[in-house]
């Protein structure tokens, strides 16, 4: 077929709700949004291991502590699943985390706020983990088989990690006045930097409409968003809560929660490079790296033994 009717076919697929898979013909633009999308949400997985993984040391009890070992290891997990979903599009993984390290790629903005109590790591499970449910319940039905296929993977074990957060949550906003107070705290900070996890007003997103076009993003980012404000509201309100936001009032007509306008002024500093912890992020990540380089050298060596062994 020649272009023309290949892009035809392609869109006939789409429009029939067909899994794309990697073998499949493609336009570029596809490939292209894909691998962006797939390895900022790998590089996002990563680097948000950080924020929580320096809680593990200090969580309150052993409890604590495996359940919290438990989620950071799932979104290490997350991040090696992710990578290998990019790579069936032809990316070389090296070369992503290359950019990633050279500050070239993007990540989610969230993971550039500090954790600064115990109470932050239940917020970000009932907070962060609970808007990525929401995006990727939406992306586990995306037209690319291998993201869609993930996301069904990752999703049963974002539900996990949303449980956990709330359970924190529930149990210190039931506590002492002291533990009330932590967790209203982080509520505080974490409430904005979650709402724009879902990316900028849909007139204001360049990527979205090719992305609902060929059905890899099936809402756009102001209805996921509202879908999560909506679900949160409640839950704030039965553990005794306050969400940062004076404008927040119930529609009734609409059965929704209107929210107040986010502070976007923010969410180009932090995606842009200039958030509480980019510098710390990167760097983190450019030591791991960096410490990490003997066992890549090791398994390439071995790698290549192999290989002569077989040859000889
Ligand atoms: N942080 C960083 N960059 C963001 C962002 C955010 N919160 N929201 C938007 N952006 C960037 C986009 O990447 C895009 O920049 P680019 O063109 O240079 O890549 C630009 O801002 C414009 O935004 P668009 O809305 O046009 O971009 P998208 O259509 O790609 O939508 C998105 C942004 C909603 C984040 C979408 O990319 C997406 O759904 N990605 C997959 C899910 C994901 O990455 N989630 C990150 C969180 S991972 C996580 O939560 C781990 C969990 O275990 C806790």
């Amino acid at each position: 077929m020649d272009e023309t009717a290949q892009i035809e076919n392609f869109e006939r697929r789409i429009a029939a709700g067909e899994s794309i898979e990697p073998k499949d013909w493609m336009p570029e633009r596809f490939r292209k949004q894909l691998t962006r999308m797939i390895s900022q949400h790998a590089h996002s997985e990563i680097v948000g291991m950080l924020p929580e993984g320096a809680w593990i040391t200090r969580a309150p009890t052993l409890r604590r502590k495996i359940t919290l070992l438990a989620k950071v290891q799932d979104e290490g997990g997350h991040g090696l699943y992710l990578y290998c979903a990019a790579e069936t599009l032809g990316a070389d993984r090296s070369e992503l985390i290359d950019q990633l390290l050279a500050g070239k790629a993007k990540y989610s903005s969230i993971f550039n706020y500090p954790t600064l109590s115990w109470a932050d790591i239940g917020v970000i499970g009932w907070f962060v983990d609970g808007a990525a449910i929401v995006n990727q319940t939406m992306l586990a039905k995306a037209s690319y088989g291998p993201y869609s296929r993930a996301m069904i993977r990752i999703c049963k074990e974002e539900n996990f990690h949303k449980k956990q957060g709330f359970e924190i949550v529930a149990t210190l906003a039931a506590g002492t006045p002291a533990q009330h107070a932590m967790v209203q705290d982080a509520v505080n900070r974490w409430w904005w930097p979650s709402l724009m996890m879902f990316g900028p007003h849909d007139a204001d997103s360049p990527n979205s409409a090719e992305l609902k076009r060929w059905g890899i993003k099936r809402r756009s980012n102001d209805e996921l968003r509202q879908r999560f404000v909506d679900m949160t509201v409640p839950q704030a309100q039965a553990v005794n809560l306050t969400l940062p936001d004076p404008e927040l009032r119930y529609n009734a007509a609409t059965d929704q929660w209107h929210f107040g306008e986010i502070n976007w002024e923010e969410f180009h500093r932090v995606i842009n490079g200039d958030g509480p912890c980019n510098k710390e992020r990167l760097q983190a990540r450019r030591d791991a790296h960096e410490n990490g380089r003997w066992v890549r050298e090791a398994a390439e060596a071995y790698a290549a033994k192999q290989q002569r062994m077989q040859a000889a």
